[in-house]
């Protein structure tokens, strides 16, 4: 096989089946000279029927297509990365973005098996993903050319519909949609139509992971989840797969109507826009995840991390996933989360969450040291510290009396 003129010809689509990525297929071929369009859709938890519709529109254009099943990788190496850093955007768990890194990397190995160099996305030019995408594919095949004709070309939703009408893409399902969603295990969201205006309250029809507060059991569900070194393993002890977890924790939480999060939401760009998220599993976790830390870390720690975990954040929500810094706050996210080990309970009823217990072989915690009967605590020694507390601002104010003089 020759490489290096199938790497001219060949161009790898990240394909989702959507109309943006769907008109890409005819774009490369016919305005952009490539012979062979490659798609690519990596199953990231979205649901099985657009997987499997994405495959069918790709053989029906014509295109070489492969499937990747990530799920598990997806769940054990990102989300529960997420975890770690308690990974949390402008009060939403991040979800998008922490499938892009995955789903690039995905695309990128799928080139490298067939010596292709090019690739091409359906991201606008107004959103994150284009940032993500382009980024992860470079980091990880730094002479990478990228094509995103939707950005490059200015297009329109109207452009893309008629265009897709005249070059037989099917696109009778986007036509049908009215809302612009974004599925993974981690989390649904959900953006576009009315939802634009910032004061159009979501209807519950854009809602498919939680019940509403009124529509779930009126029963209290309490359950368990057990962490070890800072990620999930088991649900009322049920050890489980990553992904198996998360879709259960889904499951539990959405059936309790948690995890509906209406958030105006700054983009890398600047531009605000309301999205609403789905993320009944992630916030479930996240809630026990944090419950489990205040056990078993210091204050200081405590105090010392929130600031990772946000800077942690920052980095995956703009997709810098192979970033040093990422690499650095890492290591001292895994320095804490080998004491994250133990059981939180959890109690949830329509739409609350409480978190109701937690143990750990870690805990810095002494029943008799903090007990109204201790016997190991002896009171009359804090009269000395007491005294000397806030002496700095003590004598501040009587300079300050003196000064007025
Ligand atoms: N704004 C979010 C992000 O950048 C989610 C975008 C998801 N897209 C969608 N069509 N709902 O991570």
């Amino acid at each position: 096989m020759n490489t290096t003129t199938n790497a001219k010809k060949t161009v790898v689509l990240v394909y989702s089946g959507g109309l943006d990525t769907s008109i890409c297929i005819p774009l490369m071929k016919e305005e952009y000279g490539y012979e062979r369009v490659v798609t690519v859709t990596v199953d990231v938890g979205q649901p099985a029927e657009d997987i499997a519709q994405a495959a069918d529109k790709a053989k029906q254009m014509g295109t070489e297509h492969y499937t990747v099943d990530a799920k598990e990788e997806f769940a054990r190496d990102f989300c529960f990365a997420a975890v770690k850093a308690n990974a949390m955007y402008e009060g939403y768990p991040l979800s998008t973005s922490i499938a892009r890194p995955i789903i690039a990397a995905k695309a990128v190995e799928v080139a490298k098996k067939l010596g292709a160099k090019a690739f091409a996305h359906g991201c606008t030019g107004k959103g994150n993903d284009q940032f993500r995408i382009e980024f992860a594919i470079r980091a990880l095949m730094p002479d990478a050319i990228i094509h995103a004709p939707i950005r490059e070309r200015n297009m329109t939703r109207s452009w893309e519909i008629e265009y897709a009408q005249q070059k037989g893409v099917p696109i009778k399902q986007s036509l049908e949609k009215i809302w612009s969603i974004d599925e993974n295990l981690w989390g649904r969201s959900i953006e576009g139509g009315r939802l634009e205006e910032p004061d159009f309250a979501p209807p519950e029809e854009i809602f498919q992971w939680t019940k509403s507060p009124t529509a779930a059991a009126d029963k209290v569900k309490e359950l368990k989840i057990t962490f070890e070194g800072g990620a999930p393993v088991a649900i009322d002890g049920e050890k489980t797969s990553p992904a198996k977890l998360v879709m259960l924790a889904n499951k539990i939480a959405g059936d309790n109507a948690v995890g509906r999060i209406d958030v105006m939401e700054d983009r890398m760009l600047g531009l605000k826009v309301r999205e609403n998220y789905e993320c009944p599993g992630s916030m479930l976790i996240l809630t026990a995840h944090k419950a489990l830390e205040a056990l078993v870390l210091t204050r200081d720690e405590l105090r010392f991390k929130a600031s990772v975990d946000a800077e942690w954040s920052k980095l995956a929500y703009e997709g810098l996933w192979w970033d040093p810094l990422k690499d650095g706050l890492e290591a001292y996210v895994a320095f804490t989360q080998k004491r994250v080990t133990g059981t939180v309970t959890l109690r949830l009823y329509k739409g609350s969450m409480q978190v109701i217990g937690r143990t750990s072989p870690w805990a810095l915690y002494n029943e008799d040291l903090a007990s109204f009967d201790t016997k190991t605590f002896e009171q009359s020694e804090s009269t000395g510290t007491v005294k000397n507390f806030g002496l700095q601002a003590r004598m501040y104010y009587s300079l300050a009396e003196k000064m007025k003089k």
